[in-house]
Formats: C-alpha cells, structure tokens, sequence
C-alpha cells in the first residue's frame, strides 16, 4: 500500500482481423498491422515466448472479486462471476489475472483478514468453483495469480485464537506479544497504518499484540520458523492447484525490530490525528530477503514459471531494485510504486522514473501500474477535469507501449471514475469510518464494474449491490463503448492488439528522446532484430506542442513515422518529424525504421 497515494497517508488476439471489425479501427492503424502481416506476427511471437517467462510479456489485470461480477444475486461479486468474465478478458488481450484475497475472512478488511490459508470464502464460492474458474481461465490461455497475506491474519484465525489463550500455548510464539512499557502504556510508539497504535492490550493474559494494519489484523511472527513452514504450505495448496504464482501483500512488514526502538517522529499529523512518523523499525528489514529467496525457491519448484510479485512501496530506485534479490533470486515483477506515485501529468517526472527502472542494477523486469484497489483511480487523479477521456487513453499508451510488465486495475479500460461515499454511514471500508470526513476510505476505487446499461450496469441483478453503482454507469460501460470506435475501451483493445503484434513493443529496449521537452515524453522501443522499431509521443499538457526528433543517435536514420495508433488524428497516416505537431494530451505511437 503506498505511502504517497493512499489517502489515509497523507491525504491477447491477434491485431490484425480484429482491428478490421472495429469500425474505424483500421483507419488508425497502418496497412502493415493488418492481416497480411498477421500470420508472420504469430509465428514470431510464438518463438518468442518459448524462450522468455510467460510473465514478462503478459498483461495483468487486478480483479477485486466483490465488484467484478455477481453470479448469485446477492450484491458481492464472486468467482463464478469472474468465469462469466473470461471471454470478455480473452478478447481485451489480458495474460493473467490477479485476484484480491477470497480466502475465509471475517471480512473487516475485505479478505485481507484471513481466517484460513487454505480454503475460499462461501461469500465467494466453493474450492469446485475455484478449479473451475482455473480450467476455464486456462483454456483461454489467461493464468491466475492469487494474492497472498503472509505479514497478518484474521484475529478470527484458529492459529491466533489458540496464542491469544495463554502465555504458554504453543503457538504463542506465532505473533509479536510483548509487556506493556508501564501499566496502561504501549510497548512503544509503533502506529498502525490504520491509524493509532500499533498495539492491543488483550486482558486474557495481560500483554499487547502487534498489527500493522487493523486491530484485527495481528502481524505473524516471520522469525518463527513454524510460521515460515505453514505460509509456504498455504503456497503449494494454491501451487498445487495450478496457479501461476502470488502478488505479497504488505510484504516489506514482515518484520520488526526485535528490541522495539521507537519510531521517529516526523512534523505534522496524519488523516487520524496521530503524529507523522517514520515507520523506520517497522519496514523494509533487510531480514526480508531472506523470505523472499526462500518463496522464491519454492515457486521455481514447480513448472510454469510462476512468478513473484510484490507490493511494497519502495521509496526509491536503491530500493526497488534489492527487491530482485542479489542474483535475481528474490521478487520477478516488484511493483513500482515510485511511478505509480508520480500522480501528475509530468513528462520530465516520468522520464526520470522510468529511466531509473529501465536501468536498474539487478537488471529486473519492469513492473509499472498507476491504478489499484488502495488508491483513486487513475482517471480522476490524473484527469484535469476538462479533458480527462483524452488522458486515461494518454494514460493507457503509457502503461502498454514500455519495456515493464503491465498491470491494469478492473474499469480503468473504460474509465471508470472515482466515487466515494458521500455519507458516513454508508462508508464500507473501515479505514472511511475512522477518518471521515477528511479520509473517505476506499470504497471509490471499489464500485462494481460497469459492463452494461441494465439494472445494476450489469454486475449484480440484487436490489443493493455492496456499494452503489456510480452515476457514471450509464456513459461509460463495456456494452456502450465496444459500439464506439472512439471509447476509451476501443483505444485499449488496439494498443493490447499492438502489444501483441509489435516484437519492438514487447522485447524492445527503451529511450527516453529529447530529453529536455517539459511537456512531451517520447520514447523509442527500438527492435533488437530486423523490423520496425516503435515510436511513442505523449503530450503531456493542455497545449499543442510541436517535438523536434532526431533518432540518429539511436542508429536510426528515419525522419518519419507511420501511425499505428494516435488521439485524437495526428498526421494522416504518417508524421514528419520536421513538421510533428502533438494536440493536447495527444498519443502518437507509430513505426519507424
Ligand atoms: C495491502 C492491501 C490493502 C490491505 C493491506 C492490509 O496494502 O493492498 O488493501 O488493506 O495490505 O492487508
């Protein structure tokens, strides 16, 4: 979860025969995309992919199971509703899905509390059901990844039920249980990232247990090693059923100072009215590598490549990067929350970011997502209010045409906005009840996907859905923007396809040009082989902007482009470079060579 961005803190298919059925597709793509050119593009990219880990080309997308879609019409979204949902996903071009925990859980922090490791909550299905969703995911080609809780449980887990009951039970040792500092007091001053102490007092037997997050979420002790065994048991259960690996949540908690240092505390106060502290003893441990190696070992264990990903704000590149492991033997794909936190349109912002990742010490694969259940949602945040459309497709060209693997967040194909709860007392998220009004929590970013203009957009035929559907439904959903060339959605179909037919764009290497523009970020995603290489301009403001490229350094004579695929218009069918004008928060990506 982001330190900067969550308001709590502070405040595949081929391109070609489907871009001719969409009604104006093929105006913006070039006649080389188009299906002569389809076969040859197949053939490639299936070589291509035996020799690279399915993760570095696929695209994810993050599935909060409660908002996707509702089968049984009790309001919740549920996993046979994601399997109603693949076809929809086979055809947008996603590789893999991630799913938000749907694990047993007293649900005060949506799944997040988990009460068994091994098993799936009635709200959403059966363990059958599970295996269905992976047979049918599978025959679509779409792997599963499923998030795993390994720093907290439930409070309602047998395993913390039996160490809260004494002293003595053995799996007392499994949480972080110390002695008061003097009657009445906290053992220090560590905060929950929810607000307040990060200590309980539990009267049964007279000691405070550590959470980092909700009092109902006591934090595992990782320097046990029963607990290590039992986490990566929870992981083959899961392996085992064929899943192709784990987003790990809040994974750079996993440990503590043993001798229980207090935390600096920095000026200010937060949303809850605590002092601003650093979590300094509580984050990023370098015992946490150990960990990572150690899961790292168990998923090569099995085929498939399954891969690793974690979610830990790294505060900067240093950081990031010791996430990969010393010999790569650590984190595949470590979020980037330095770029995800960026949250401005801000050309020579991103160009450093991206620059820095690119060139990452470990060599480590990229990662980059700018929208997830924690945080607003990108089309608001990075929206101006006046041409926000034009940047969620501005925002989708910078997510899909770089080097990293890209993770996109339900809804953001077709704009979905952020809409937060307008009264307290429909607040859903835990975190909203104890900041109102000045922290909403993160019901905004959660509303149920939006797929038509039926009751409930589609998602649910219940009276209540779990939260409401946003006004915003009725323009902006899958049903109204497939009939509409120039949606939001139609824009992320073609640069899926492209994704998919462009070697340049998925094996490229990257190149910031023109480095000192302020307004307009271009990159060349250059071919390592013979073909074409990839040129991206973004304009990154609200005027037109006229670039001056020259790709010489880059061993590439050309002085124009072909347009694959721009918005609004831009040229009519190629750019010059001597004459480049970009609109207003304009996209051009076209092939040069
Ligand atoms: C992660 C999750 C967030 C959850 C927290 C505690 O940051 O993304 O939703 O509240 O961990 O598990």
């Amino acid at each position: 979860m982001s330190k900067k961005l969550t308001k709590f803190s502070s405040l595949a298919i081929t391109t070609a025969l489907w871009l001719a059925a969409i009604p104006g597709g093929a105006q913006q793509v070039s006649s080389r995309s188009q299906q002569t050119a389809a076969p040859k593009v197949a053939q490639r990219q299936t070589s291509q992919f035996a020799q690279d880990p399915w993760w570095k080309h696929a695209v994810i997308y993050e599935i909060y199971p409660r908002s996707f879609q509702d089968s049984n019409g009790d309001g919740v979204g549920d996993i046979n509703g994601i399997a109603s949902r693949l076809d929809y996903l086979h055809d947008l071009g996603i590789g893999a899905i991630w799913i938000t925990p749907m694990y047993p859980s007293p649900l005060v922090d949506f799944g997040y509390d988990v009460a068994d490791y091994a098993a799936i909550d009635p709200l959403y299905g059966t363990l059958e059901d599970f295996d269905h969703l992976m047979a049918e995911a599978k025959k679509r080609n779409i792997r599963v990844i499923m998030d795993l809780v390994p720093n907290h449980t439930s409070d309602q887990h047998p395993w913390f039920k039996e160490s809260r009951s004494s002293r003595t039970n053995s799996k007392r040792d499994w949480y972080i249980w110390r002695d008061g500092k003097a009657p009445g007091q906290p053992p220090n001053n560590w905060q929950s990232w929810f607000g307040h102490s990060a200590w309980q007092f539990d009267s049964a037997t007279n000691q405070y247990y550590y959470h980092h997050f909700y009092t109902e979420q006591p934090d595992l002790n990782w320097r046990n090693p029963e607990v290590r065994k039992a986490m990566y048991d929870a992981m083959r259960f899961w392996l085992d059923r064929g899943v192709a690996g784990f987003r790990l949540d809040a994974v750079s908690r996993l440990f503590e100072d043993p001798n229980l240092h207090d935390d600096p505390i920095l000026p200010g106060k937060n949303a809850y009215g605590d002092p601003n502290i650093a979590h300094k003893y509580t984050d990023n441990l370098p015992e946490i590598h150990e960990v990572l190696r150690e899961m790292r070992r168990l998923v090569d264990a099995y085929p498939g490549n399954p891969v690793l990903i974690s979610e830990a704000d790294e505060p900067n590149i240093a950081e990031l990067t010791k996430m990969y492991g010393r010999k790569n033997d650590e984190i595949q794909l470590p979020m980037d929350f330095q770029i995800a936190d960026v949250n401005k349109l801000s050309a020579p912002d991103f160009r450093k970011l991206f620059d820095e990742v690119d060139r990452n010490a470990a060599h480590g694969h990229p990662h980059f997502f700018f929208s997830n259940h924690d945080q607003p949602r990108q089309w608001d945040r990075y929206g101006d209010g006046v041409h926000n459309d034009q940047i969620a497709k501005l925002m989708a060209a910078l997510l899909l045409t770089t080097r990293a693997t890209p993770l996109m967040y339900y809804g953001e194909e077709i704009g979905m906005r952020t809409t937060p709860p307008v009264r307290k007392e429909d607040v859903q998220d835990p975190i909203g009840e104890i900041g109102w009004p000045e922290e909403k929590g993160r019901d905004g970013e959660r509303t149920p996907m939006q797929w038509d203009n039926t009751k409930d957009a589609g998602f649910s035929s219940a009276d209540h859905p779990w939260l409401p559907i946003p006004p915003s439904a009725a323009e902006y959903n899958v049903s109204v923007e497939s009939s509409d060339p120039h949606s939001i959605l139609s824009f992320y179909k073609r640069l899926l396809a492209l994704r998919r037919s462009e070697p340049a764009l998925r094996n490229g290497t990257y190149a910031a040009l023109d480095r000192d523009d302020a307004h307009v970020f271009a990159y060349l995603r250059k071919n390592p082989a013979k073909g074409d290489s990839i040129l991206v301009a973004l304009n990154m403001s609200a005027e037109p902007r006229t670039v001056k490229l020259d790709l010489s350094a880059l061993g590439l004579k050309a002085n124009s482009a072909k347009t694959l695929v721009a918005a609004p218009q831009i040229g009519n069918g190629s750019v010059s470079f001597t004459h480049f004008v970009i609109p207003p928060f304009g996209v051009f990506v076209g092939s040069v060579h």
